[in-house]
Protein backbone atom coordinates (compact mmCIF):
# COMPACT_ATOMS: atom_id res chain seq x y z
CA UNK A 1 0.00 0.00 0.00
CA UNK A 2 1.48 3.37 -0.50
CA UNK A 3 1.74 5.94 1.69
CA UNK A 4 -0.68 6.45 4.50
CA UNK A 5 -1.14 9.89 4.36
CA UNK A 6 0.05 10.83 0.98
CA UNK A 7 -3.23 9.41 0.11
CA UNK A 8 -5.43 11.88 2.69
CA UNK A 9 -7.12 14.87 1.55
CA UNK A 10 -7.34 17.40 3.46
CA UNK A 11 -6.76 20.45 1.04
CA UNK A 12 -4.25 23.53 2.38
CA UNK A 13 -7.04 25.84 1.89
CA UNK A 14 -8.65 23.88 4.39
CA UNK A 15 -5.72 23.36 6.99
CA UNK A 16 -5.14 26.94 6.73
CA UNK A 17 -8.02 27.90 8.15
CA UNK A 18 -7.96 25.28 10.81
CA UNK A 19 -4.83 26.51 11.94
CA UNK A 20 -6.05 30.05 13.00
CA UNK A 21 -9.00 28.34 15.26
CA UNK A 22 -7.54 28.79 19.04
CA UNK A 23 -8.35 28.45 23.01
CA UNK A 24 -7.97 30.25 25.84
CA UNK A 25 -5.65 28.68 28.59
CA UNK A 26 -3.15 25.72 27.97
CA UNK A 27 -2.96 22.84 26.71
CA UNK A 28 -3.13 19.32 28.95
CA UNK A 29 -0.01 17.85 28.87
CA UNK A 30 -1.31 14.04 28.00
CA UNK A 31 -4.26 13.25 25.89
CA UNK A 32 -6.00 9.79 25.58
CA UNK A 33 -8.23 8.84 22.71
CA UNK A 34 -11.10 6.71 22.21
CA UNK A 35 -12.13 6.84 18.62
CA UNK A 36 -15.36 5.67 18.11
CA UNK A 37 -17.73 5.67 15.60
CA UNK A 38 -15.90 4.68 12.27
CA UNK A 39 -18.23 2.33 11.48
CA UNK A 40 -21.65 5.01 12.26
CA UNK A 41 -19.87 7.28 9.94
CA UNK A 42 -19.80 5.08 7.09
CA UNK A 43 -23.06 3.35 7.65
CA UNK A 44 -24.75 7.07 7.37
CA UNK A 45 -23.02 7.48 3.81
CA UNK A 46 -23.91 3.95 2.74
CA UNK A 47 -20.25 2.80 2.49
CA UNK A 48 -18.31 -0.12 4.07
CA UNK A 49 -16.81 -0.01 7.34
CA UNK A 50 -13.59 0.33 6.48
CA UNK A 51 -14.23 3.30 4.64
CA UNK A 52 -15.23 4.57 7.61
CA UNK A 53 -11.72 3.60 9.09
CA UNK A 54 -9.72 5.32 6.21
CA UNK A 55 -12.09 8.34 7.53
CA UNK A 56 -10.83 8.24 10.68
CA UNK A 57 -6.99 7.52 10.22
CA UNK A 58 -7.61 10.79 8.30
CA UNK A 59 -8.84 12.43 11.34
CA UNK A 60 -6.23 10.76 13.48
CA UNK A 61 -3.60 12.68 11.59
CA UNK A 62 -5.52 16.11 11.71
CA UNK A 63 -6.12 16.19 15.40
CA UNK A 64 -2.27 14.65 15.99
CA UNK A 65 -1.44 17.67 14.57
CA UNK A 66 -3.54 19.70 16.51
CA UNK A 67 -2.31 18.36 19.52
CA UNK A 68 1.09 19.54 18.54
CA UNK A 69 0.24 22.88 17.77
CA UNK A 70 -1.60 23.12 20.89
CA UNK A 71 1.77 22.22 23.06
CA UNK A 72 0.70 18.45 23.99
CA UNK A 73 3.25 16.76 25.26
CA UNK A 74 1.66 13.07 24.70
CA UNK A 75 -1.16 11.64 22.93
CA UNK A 76 -2.19 8.15 23.28
CA UNK A 77 -4.70 6.73 20.98
CA UNK A 78 -7.31 3.40 21.53
CA UNK A 79 -6.86 2.24 18.13
CA UNK A 80 -7.29 -1.53 18.16
CA UNK A 81 -8.75 -3.72 21.25
CA UNK A 82 -8.00 -7.20 22.11
CA UNK A 83 -11.63 -7.35 21.31
CA UNK A 84 -11.08 -5.40 17.93
CA UNK A 85 -10.18 -9.23 16.54
CA UNK A 86 -13.93 -10.12 16.57
CA UNK A 87 -14.56 -7.98 13.79
CA UNK A 88 -14.84 -9.57 10.67
CA UNK A 89 -11.67 -10.72 8.83
CA UNK A 90 -12.12 -8.47 5.63
CA UNK A 91 -12.57 -4.96 8.35
CA UNK A 92 -9.62 -6.17 10.49
CA UNK A 93 -7.38 -6.41 7.35
CA UNK A 94 -8.53 -3.08 6.41
CA UNK A 95 -7.46 -1.53 9.35
CA UNK A 96 -4.14 -3.81 9.05
CA UNK A 97 -3.48 -1.83 5.95
CA UNK A 98 -4.01 1.07 7.64
CA UNK A 99 -1.78 0.38 10.66
CA UNK A 100 1.06 -0.70 7.99
CA UNK A 101 0.92 2.11 5.97
CA UNK A 102 0.94 4.56 8.95
CA UNK A 103 4.12 2.60 10.10
CA UNK A 104 5.20 3.50 6.43
CA UNK A 105 4.23 7.31 7.17
CA UNK A 106 6.00 7.83 10.66
CA UNK A 107 9.42 5.73 9.07
CA UNK A 108 9.35 8.22 6.40
CA UNK A 109 8.83 11.19 8.84
CA UNK A 110 9.94 10.95 11.77
CA UNK A 111 12.26 13.34 11.77
CA UNK A 112 10.75 16.16 10.94
CA UNK A 113 8.04 15.45 12.92
CA UNK A 114 10.05 15.44 16.11
CA UNK A 115 7.65 12.31 17.16
CA UNK A 116 8.73 9.14 19.46
CA UNK A 117 6.48 6.50 18.48
CA UNK A 118 5.69 3.70 21.08
CA UNK A 119 3.15 0.90 20.95
CA UNK A 120 1.25 -0.43 23.60
CA UNK A 121 -0.10 -3.71 23.93
CA UNK A 122 0.66 -7.58 22.73
CA UNK A 123 2.25 -7.20 19.33
CA UNK A 124 2.46 -11.01 19.32
CA UNK A 125 -0.46 -11.77 17.19
CA UNK A 126 0.10 -9.29 14.46
CA UNK A 127 1.94 -10.51 11.20
CA UNK A 128 5.77 -10.45 11.54
CA UNK A 129 5.97 -8.11 8.65
CA UNK A 130 3.79 -5.11 11.13
CA UNK A 131 6.05 -6.42 14.22
CA UNK A 132 8.91 -5.64 12.80
CA UNK A 133 7.95 -2.45 11.35
CA UNK A 134 6.46 -1.58 14.78
CA UNK A 135 10.56 -2.33 16.02
CA UNK A 136 11.80 0.04 13.26
CA UNK A 137 9.58 2.84 14.08
CA UNK A 138 10.11 2.82 18.10
CA UNK A 139 13.92 2.46 17.07
CA UNK A 140 14.17 5.66 14.82
CA UNK A 141 12.12 7.67 16.47
CA UNK A 142 13.18 7.29 20.33
CA UNK A 143 15.27 10.37 20.01
CA UNK A 144 12.28 12.64 19.18
CA UNK A 145 10.32 14.73 21.80
CA UNK A 146 7.08 14.58 21.68
CA UNK A 147 4.90 11.54 22.41
CA UNK A 148 2.21 9.08 20.48
CA UNK A 149 1.23 5.92 22.21
CA UNK A 150 -0.56 4.35 19.86
CA UNK A 151 -2.54 1.21 21.40
CA UNK A 152 -2.90 -2.09 19.80
CA UNK A 153 -4.12 -5.29 20.52
CA UNK A 154 -4.29 -3.44 23.98
CA UNK A 155 -6.87 -4.28 26.73
CA UNK A 156 -6.38 -2.60 30.32
CA UNK A 157 -7.39 -5.83 32.50
CA UNK A 158 -4.63 -7.67 30.00
CA UNK A 159 -2.38 -4.80 31.04
CA UNK A 160 -2.77 -5.03 34.72
CA UNK A 161 -2.24 -9.05 34.81
CA UNK A 162 1.04 -8.17 32.94
CA UNK A 163 1.69 -6.02 35.76
CA UNK A 164 1.25 -8.49 38.60
CA UNK A 165 3.32 -10.90 36.86
CA UNK A 166 6.28 -8.20 36.25
CA UNK A 167 6.55 -7.20 39.59
CA UNK A 168 6.14 -11.18 40.55
CA UNK A 169 9.81 -11.37 38.32
CA UNK A 170 10.94 -8.19 40.11
CA UNK A 171 10.46 -9.92 43.33
CA UNK A 172 7.94 -7.16 44.75
CA UNK A 173 5.28 -9.07 46.92
CA UNK A 174 3.81 -5.39 48.21
CA UNK A 175 3.24 -3.29 45.81
CA UNK A 176 3.20 0.46 45.93
CA UNK A 177 1.27 2.22 43.48
CA UNK A 178 4.33 3.82 42.08
CA UNK A 179 5.81 -0.01 41.28
CA UNK A 180 2.58 -0.47 39.95
CA UNK A 181 2.84 2.42 37.08
CA UNK A 182 6.40 1.49 36.17
CA UNK A 183 5.38 -1.89 34.74
CA UNK A 184 2.59 -0.60 32.65
CA UNK A 185 2.97 -0.05 29.24
CA UNK A 186 2.64 3.71 29.89
CA UNK A 187 5.14 3.60 32.33
CA UNK A 188 7.34 5.97 30.57
CA UNK A 189 4.67 8.37 29.31
CA UNK A 190 2.62 8.73 32.55
CA UNK A 191 -0.95 8.74 33.07
CA UNK A 192 -3.47 11.17 30.58
CA UNK A 193 -4.62 14.54 31.87
CA UNK A 194 -8.00 14.08 30.12
CA UNK A 195 -9.59 10.86 28.01
CA UNK A 196 -11.63 12.00 25.00
CA UNK A 197 -14.01 9.88 23.72
CA UNK A 198 -16.27 10.31 20.65
CA UNK A 199 -19.10 8.25 19.47
CA UNK A 200 -21.40 8.65 22.01
CA UNK A 201 -20.99 6.17 24.36
CA UNK A 202 -20.33 7.10 28.11
CA UNK A 203 -17.63 3.90 29.13
CA UNK A 204 -13.72 3.50 28.88
CA UNK A 205 -14.18 0.08 27.45
CA UNK A 206 -10.87 -1.40 29.12
CA UNK A 207 -9.02 1.64 28.00
CA UNK A 208 -6.41 2.88 30.90
CA UNK A 209 -8.18 2.16 33.84
CA UNK A 210 -5.15 2.46 36.02
CA UNK A 211 -4.45 5.62 34.60
CA UNK A 212 -7.65 7.26 34.24
CA UNK A 213 -7.55 7.79 38.02
CA UNK A 214 -7.58 11.59 38.35
CA UNK A 215 -8.36 12.30 34.54
CA UNK A 216 -11.34 14.63 33.25
CA UNK A 217 -13.49 12.44 30.97
CA UNK A 218 -14.64 14.14 27.86
CA UNK A 219 -17.81 12.43 26.01
CA UNK A 220 -18.68 14.04 22.94
CA UNK A 221 -21.94 11.83 20.62
CA UNK A 222 -19.48 13.07 17.14
CA UNK A 223 -18.25 10.52 15.13
CA UNK A 224 -14.33 10.47 15.43
CA UNK A 225 -14.34 10.88 11.50
CA UNK A 226 -15.99 14.14 11.98
CA UNK A 227 -14.22 15.13 15.22
CA UNK A 228 -12.72 18.22 14.50
CA UNK A 229 -9.92 20.48 15.45
CA UNK A 230 -12.14 23.08 16.86
CA UNK A 231 -14.04 21.34 18.85
CA UNK A 232 -11.20 19.39 19.94
CA UNK A 233 -9.69 22.82 21.42
CA UNK A 234 -13.17 23.62 22.61
CA UNK A 235 -12.43 20.71 25.19
CA UNK A 236 -8.85 22.14 26.15
CA UNK A 237 -10.58 25.31 26.35
CA UNK A 238 -12.78 24.02 28.73
CA UNK A 239 -10.07 21.51 30.36
CA UNK A 240 -8.01 24.53 31.10
CA UNK A 241 -10.28 25.56 33.42
CA UNK A 242 -10.84 22.74 35.49
CA UNK A 243 -9.78 22.33 39.04
CA UNK A 244 -7.78 19.51 39.60
CA UNK A 245 -8.44 18.46 43.43
CA UNK A 246 -6.75 14.64 43.26
CA UNK A 247 -9.38 13.98 46.66
CA UNK A 248 -7.89 17.24 47.97
CA UNK A 249 -10.16 20.71 48.39
CA UNK A 250 -9.78 23.58 46.35
CA UNK A 251 -8.96 27.23 48.61
CA UNK A 252 -6.74 29.37 46.74
CA UNK A 253 -5.64 30.98 50.10
CA UNK A 254 -4.73 27.45 51.90
CA UNK A 255 -3.92 25.21 49.62
CA UNK A 256 -3.39 21.87 51.61
CA UNK A 257 -2.04 19.33 48.72
CA UNK A 258 -0.63 20.69 45.71
CA UNK A 259 -4.46 20.95 43.86
CA UNK A 260 -3.83 22.22 40.72
CA UNK A 261 -5.35 23.66 37.61
CA UNK A 262 -6.29 21.25 34.91
CA UNK A 263 -3.32 22.37 33.13
CA UNK A 264 -0.33 22.44 35.80
CA UNK A 265 -0.12 19.09 37.01
C1 LIG B 1 -13.74 2.38 16.38
O1 LIG B 1 -14.84 2.67 15.55
C2 LIG B 1 -12.50 2.34 15.61
C3 LIG B 1 -11.67 1.28 15.49
C4 LIG B 1 -11.90 0.00 16.18
C5 LIG B 1 -10.47 1.30 14.65
C6 LIG B 1 -9.70 2.58 14.68
C7 LIG B 1 -8.78 2.61 13.54
C8 LIG B 1 -8.39 3.73 12.87
C9 LIG B 1 -8.77 5.09 13.22
C10 LIG B 1 -7.54 3.61 11.68
C11 LIG B 1 -6.31 2.85 11.91
C12 LIG B 1 -5.21 3.67 12.38
C13 LIG B 1 -4.16 3.11 12.95
C14 LIG B 1 -3.03 3.94 13.38
C15 LIG B 1 -4.14 1.68 13.20
P1 LIG B 1 -15.98 1.58 15.36
O2 LIG B 1 -15.64 0.78 14.17
O3 LIG B 1 -16.15 0.79 16.62
O4 LIG B 1 -17.24 2.48 15.09
P2 LIG B 1 -18.76 2.11 15.38
O5 LIG B 1 -18.93 2.07 16.88
O6 LIG B 1 -19.51 3.23 14.77
O7 LIG B 1 -19.05 0.79 14.73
Amino acid sequence: MSNFFDKLKPSSLFKKKEKQITFEGKAPKHVAFILDGNGRWAKNRSLPRKAGHKAGAETLEKILTACKEAGVHTVTVYAFSTENWKRTDEEVAAIMDLLDAYLDTILKRYEEEDTRARFLGDMSPFSEKIREKIALVEEKSAANSTNVNVCLNYGSRAEICRAFDLLREKGITHATEKDISSVLYTAQTGDPDIIIRTGGEHRLSNFLLWQASYAELYFTDTLWPDFSREELYEIFGKFSKTVRRYGGYDDSSENKSGITSGVTQ
